[in-house]
């Protein structure tokens, strides 16, 4: 079974590749973006809570993110998962390795997209317009660029480690290149 976990800076192709990976593999696509702005627009208090971080391009609090995926995971079944945005800090990577060890459950794969800053900053700038997202200005951009090169290298190097133990594969991908250049790549990684 394959348990996949992406990890990049923003406007990298997660989600993009995400929506690939998921389908290709018949993967639960569980993107914490993405449940965090539904309950954004749902205006849940969970939502109401969390918006002023989204829309700073802060990282919202590990405990809120952990509970909105943990239903999710354990009430997989027999498919596997891609997390896509998750874990994006240390801590957040020991919490779910500790309820993967709980499900018996573990990360089969771990990739990471490597884009420059400057066609990051150019692809959200031409997303802006039509996803309608508060954090995708160029100012917001930047700063959601500085809290991921602040934590993400913990999470990165956490994974390297783990690298053959235990199943557990870590990948490095370039990310420029077409979307299907890029999904080409993963699948050459994932080789599933
Ligand atoms: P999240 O939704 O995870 O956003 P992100 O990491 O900032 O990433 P993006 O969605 O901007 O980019 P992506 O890498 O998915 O790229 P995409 O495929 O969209 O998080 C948003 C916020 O939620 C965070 O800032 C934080 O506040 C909160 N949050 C989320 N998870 C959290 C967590 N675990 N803990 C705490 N807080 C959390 O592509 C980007 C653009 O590029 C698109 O227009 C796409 O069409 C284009 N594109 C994709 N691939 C290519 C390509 N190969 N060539 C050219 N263009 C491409």
């Amino acid at each position: 079974m394959l348990n996949v976990v992406l990890i990049g800076p923003p406007g990298s192709g997660k989600g993009t590749q995400a929506k690939r990976i998921s389908e290709h593999w018949s993967l639960a696509h569980i993107s914490t973006g993405e449940l965090l702005r539904e309950e954004v627009a749902r205006k849940t208090p969970l939502g109401l809570s969390v918006a002023n971080k989204l829309a700073q391009g802060l990282l919202v609090a590990d405990d809120i993110v952990l509970g909105l995926i943990k239903d999710k995971i354990t009430s997989l079944g027999s498919k596997g998962f891609l997390l896509d945005g998750y874990p994006r800090n240390i801590e957040q990577a020991r919490q779910l390795n500790r309820l993967l060890e709980q499900i018996k459950r573990p990360i089969t794969h771990v990739i990471e997209f490597t884009v420059s800053e400057g066609e990051l900053i150019s692809r959200i700038q031409n997303r802006q317009s039509v996803s309608g997202r508060s954090d995708d200005t160029v100012e917001v951009a930047r700063d959601r660029l500085s809290v991921y090169s602040q934590y993400s290298r913990a999470v990165i190097e956490f994974y390297e480690s783990q690298n053959s133990f235990d199943g557990l594969q870590f990948f490095r991908v370039d990310g420029v290149g077409s979307v299907d250049e890029v999904f080409s790549r993963i699948k050459v990684a994932l080789n599933y």
